[in-house]
């Protein structure tokens, strides 16, 4: 499970179905066309959804940062020019086009005006979209199955060289903190909500409930992955 996780862009998450237990937005919000998610959306929601886009920005900016740093080393590597091939040209352009991609990246800002649920989900897609581009190098040159080209093997020596497997090890402990860190920033949220508030977020309080009593089937992985999915998702109607 954790393994598997480690390699799903989270944005694949987002494809995951809701599952019976989570709390269905209720027929009266659905039919509510007119209203804008600004009115319809209690502040104390707004205030959970911001804090698992902040996580999930900087679980986000913390891979581009260790992935770019790599990329870019393994280029200065003497031992990507021990080749003189198209094909190492080619696997120079790949790391080449990711460390220019990854530094923008982490350099672009969301604009204040910008900063509501809709656009947030687009940006941290956009960030998540260059990321699976080193990950898919990676996943490639990395594989114990496939028949890699001398040139793929060459990058893989830089990549060990450069702290890939180290990468993936801190990968695998900072995904489970990243999860873990919504079940915890959920719970203080329950916690904190005020009478009129909890009234408003009763679904959400029943889920809490259900959780806490062990009747949700599912551990705290599992249930930090469907809470992401629900405070962090593309809102049609913002
Ligand atoms: C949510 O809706 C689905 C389909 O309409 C239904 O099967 C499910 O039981 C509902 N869940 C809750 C918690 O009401
Ligand atoms: C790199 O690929 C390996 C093998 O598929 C995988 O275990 C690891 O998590 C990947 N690392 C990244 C950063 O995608």
């Amino acid at each position: 499970m954790l393994k598997k996780l480690s390699l799903l862009p989270f944005a694949l998450l987002l494809l995951i179905q809701f599952s019976t237990c989570m709390p269905n937005r209720s027929s009266a919000e659905e039919s509510d066309e007119d209203n804008s998610r600004e009115n319809r959306v209690p502040e104390s929601r707004k205030r959970i959804e911001a804090l698992v886009y902040k996580d999930y920005l900087n679980f986000l900016n913390y891979r581009l940062e260790r992935s770019h740093k790599i990329a870019k080393d393994v280029l200065a590597d003497p031992l990507m020019n021990s080749i003189n091939s198209p094909a190492m040209e080619e696997e120079k352009n790949v790391l080449k086009k990711y460390v220019k991609e990854s530094k923008e990246a982490l350099t672009i800002a969301l604009p204040a005006d910008k900063n509501d649920q809709q656009n947030r989900f687009f940006f941290a897609l956009g960030k998540d979209f260059v990321l699976e581009n080193f990950n898919r190098f990676n996943r490639t040159r990395a594989s114990t199955t496939e028949k890699l080209t001398l040139e793929q093997k060459v990058s893989w020596e830089a990549m060990k060289k450069h702290g890939i497997l180290e990468y993936n090890r801190e990968l695998e402990l900072r995904t489970n903190e990243f999860v873990y860190s919504i079940v915890d920033g959920f719970d203080n949220y329950i916690k904190t909500l005020t009478p009129a508030e909890r009234e408003k977020e009763q679904e959400l309080v029943a889920v809490w409930n259900r959780y806490n009593k062990k009747e949700v089937g599912m551990d705290k992985i599992e249930f930090g992955q469907r809470l992401f999915t629900i405070f962090f998702q593309y809102e049609t109607k913002a």
